[in-house]
């Protein structure tokens, strides 16, 4: 059904995968592909809907459209807490921050026994990198460039949660973020709409697993509907001024792939459009969600978003919040309380057509009865401690957070790459704030992991090697740090072989929401530990946690070995120390382009040209360029090191030229690939590894400027040393679309190149001509 639906409401540019994983730890999947089964698209469910929606006064209706915060606040205080007799009227269809079966059930009692129509809540978290469990946070998932390890990571999250009733996740954050200095890139999947796309369905077939009233499934909610990562001067809630067309081409896909791969919410931004908040859009919500993309589910606000339009200058009262924000397809109040107060009048008063009303409540109702919440609208508390860090969800976190890990730098010191750490290092100096914090290492939204499930990184390096030939000092904190603190570091950094620094920020206060960031650099005395301990001459192993790429010119220059390690989750240490011993070869590659300094920000790797182009022709002073800093990033999107070397062979194609008008007309209709990529890629080392390859493509001469590269297809493969495999792509129309001059969605004529490369800055591409 669902499958059908698709096929027909399909737009835009969700493009067939062109992924093949490695092996990850065993955990359930999904069936690949959409949903089947019990879904929001289902329309079985549509008779049980109408049959509750007869029985419901005005006032039950809007109740259903009502969500409160009643747990830990995320977001600033209601002022209400008088849940249980509002769930007894029939006021309220939603809670969410609430995380034990004790209380969803005590909730849910009085929903089902004490209210007239017995309509369940829907309880949600924010369940973002893991519940208990904790994953890599999100930047980290999406660096291990394997939507098959960021699904599995999202089925245990939702099997943990939803042992607490909580079933509605406010995940995936599918934002694109091109901004380093925003503190929300943390939890997305960075810079890339296709590579979003992928991770996006991913999220949610993990989530909602094959069936919704699985007792395992939770229902996903794509967010921040839309623009949110486009804040200016990367500064969180700030305005967004995007056109259609890169609204088209850039942000709107990943929550396309959403919605296709089923999603039963979206939440939307707290930001402005063009003027005109993401949380009052009627283009973005109606026109585009419903209409174009006929998304059947629940839209939710973000946290007191919807009286927050009063802020932005749209409405001069809640009442008019309220009835703009409702208008343009939001269907649910997050924490503004503004629905509850205004909405009965204002339909009353014949401001909002009751229609609206019914419309929005079938949406809630429906995803209440695709979750099975009818049926079964209590959890087994004597399950629910079993449920949490069962064995082979650490395993998969351990894994997930290896794949995660980007090598920035592995220089040699005397003859030999510092990494992997050789048996012949007998002492280690392990120093820094973050090299023994366990808390930190669940990143923001940690969910409910706690400190006591992680392994730090000093805890992992201490079984290694022994606590005789480790000496830890912390050097200074994230943000202070003292004389003596540092010089104690000097000191245990002069008597051992090597140094593994431990750098970084603070993940709850500068990374995630309300964090934005000015100076992306290493907080507090960071800088200048690192710099001491450099000057001992000993080789230094830096490994960076942090939610967003920093700007450290000096480290990359002078520092022998760099990992970006995000936040890793529980599973920081194990994961850490196989890697740094060579156990676990890094195949992490960068989903953001890595700025050299603050300045180059937004700084993205698929950009337009210009009309003045760095790097063409003989004159370089009237080109688009600073005068202070380089153009390019200190590392591009896609790169990433590994313990060994891979050579590309050429890109070769099956075909010099393809049709326009062929290609335009297959489009979102599954249609046959039109075009075969290969390029060989060798393993030119002495130790297995594996590899993302990587393909992109640009077109010119078209009716809109593309970027100078887009990525259309990875791989990842593994290769033993001195292997060589052919990496093949098969290329779908999509690949070739763009949104043209009138924002349609076609193929065009163009002159087009393909690369098969190890990141966005590589390789040389094959020319296609893509003929009318
Ligand atoms: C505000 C955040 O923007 C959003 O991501 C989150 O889901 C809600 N608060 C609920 O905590």
């Amino acid at each position: 059904m669902i499958r059908r639906l698709s096929a027909l409401i399909v737009l835009g540019a969700l493009l067939a995968s062109q992924s093949t994983f490695a092996q990850a730890p065993a955990v359930a999947l999904a069936q690949s592909g959409l949903p089947v089964g019990t879904g929001i698209y289902d329309k079985s469910l549509d008779p049980k809907v109408e049959a509750v929606l007869r029985k419901m006064t005005l006032e039950e209706k809007v109740g259903q459209l009502v969500q409160y915060s009643a747990g830990q606040p995320t977001g600033p205080g209601t002022g209400r807490s008088d849940y249980n007799e509002m769930i007894a009227r029939g006021e309220i269809g939603a809670l969410f921050n609430i995380s034990t079966a004790k209380e969803t059930n005590a909730y849910q009692h009085i929903a089902v026994e004490k209210s007239r129509l017995h309509i369940p809540i829907i309880f949600g978290l924010d369940v973002i990198h893991g519940f208990r469990t904790e994953f890599p946070i999100p930047l980290g998932l999406a660096s291990t460039w394997d939507p098959q390890i960021v699904e599995q990571a999202a089925r245990v999250a939702a099997r943990e949660a939803a042992a607490t009733g909580i079933r509605w996740t406010f995940s995936p954050m599918v934002d694109i973020a091109r901004d380093a200095r925003w503190g929300r890139m943390a939890e997305g999947a960075g810079e890339d709409p296709f590579l979003g796309s992928k991770m996006a369905a991913a999220y949610v077939r993990g989530y909602q697993g094959s069936r919704l009233d699985a007792p395992d499934s939770i229902v996903a909610c794509a967010k921040h509907y839309v623009g949110y990562g486009a804040a200016e001067g990367g500064r969180d809630y700030n305005s967004t001024e995007i056109s259609e067309h890169t609204l088209r081409e850039i942000y709107l896909p990943p929550f396309h792939a959403a919605v296709n791969a089923g999603s039963g919410t979206i939440m939307s931004a707290f930001n402005s459009l063009n003027g005109v908040p993401a949380s009052a859009n009627s283009f973005t919500l109606t026109q585009i969600l419903r209409k174009e993309w006929g998304f059947r589910g629940i839209v939710d606000s973000d946290w007191t978003s919807i009286a927050e339009v009063m802020a932005h200058g749209i409405a001069n009262d809640g009442a008019t919040a309220a009835r703009k924000a409702f208008l343009a397809g939001v269907d649910m109040d997050m924490a503004s309380s503004l629905y509850h107060d205004h909405m009965v009048k204002l339909v009353k008063s014949g401001q909002v057509p009751m229609a609206n009303i019914d419309e929005g409540v079938r949406r809630v109702l429906r995803v209440k009865f695709a979750l099975g919440l009818f049926d079964h609208p209590y959890v087994d508390e004597a399950k629910e401690n079993a449920a949490m860090l069962q064995p082979e969800a650490i395993t998969l976190a351990r894994s997930a957070a290896e794949r995660s890990f980007v090598l920035l730098k592995n220089e040699p010191v005397g003859g030999a790459s510092v990494l992997p750490l050789s048996d012949k290092v007998h002492n280690i100096a392990l120093i820094g704030p973050l090299a023994d914090d366990s808390p930190n290492m669940l990143g923001s939204w940690g969910g409910l992991g706690r400190g006591e499930d992680v392994i730090s990184l000093h805890a992992a390096l201490a079984k290694h090697v022994g606590e005789g030939h480790l000496f830890h000092v912390k050097g200074s904190g994230i943000s202070d740090g003292t004389d003596a603190d540092i010089s104690a570091a000097v000191e245990a950094a002069n008597k051992a072989d090597i140094v593994v620094l431990a750098l970084g920020e603070n993940a709850p206060e500068m990374t995630g929401e309300a964090a934005s960031r000015a100076h992306p650099v290493l907080p507090g005395r960071q800088q200048e530990l690192l710099e001491k301990i450099a000057a001992t001459g000993k080789p230094v192993v830096l490994v960076l946690f942090s939610g967003r790429p920093l700007t450290l010119p000096w480290a990359f220059e002078k520092v022998p070995a760099v990992i970006a390690a995000w936040f890793p989750g529980i599973q920081a240490g194990p994961a850490l120390v196989r890697t740094l011993y060579g156990e676990s070869n890094p195949s992490g590659r960068l989903v953001v382009s890595w700025p050299r300094s603050v300045g180059q920000e937004p700084l993205y790797y698929n950009a337009l040209s210009t009309g003045r182009p760095f790097g063409v022709g003989e004159e370089q002073k009237y080109v688009s360029r600073y005068l202070d800093e380089p153009n390019t990033p200190q590392f591009p999107f896609g790169f990433g090191l590994s313990y060994t070397t891979f050579k590309y062979g050429s890109t070769e194609i099956n075909s010099k030229s393809l049709k326009a008008s062929q290609l335009s007309s297959g489009l979102n209709k599954k249609a046959a690939d039109v075009l075969t990529a290969t390029a060989a890629v060798t393993n030119t080392g002495s130790t297995a590894g594996e590899e993302v390859v990587q393909l992109y493509i640009r077109l010119e001469g078209t009716s809109t400027a593309q970027p100078v590269r887009a990525l259309k297809g990875f791989q990842r493969i593994k290769l033993a040393p001195g292997e060589t495999k052919n990496v093949t792509f098969q290329l779908a129309p999509e690949a070739f679309a763009l949104w043209d001059i009138n924002n349609h969605y076609t193929v065009e004529p163009a002159k087009a190149t393909v690369w098969i490369s190890a990141n966005s800055a590589t390789g040389t591409g094959a020319p296609l001509e893509i003929t009318p």
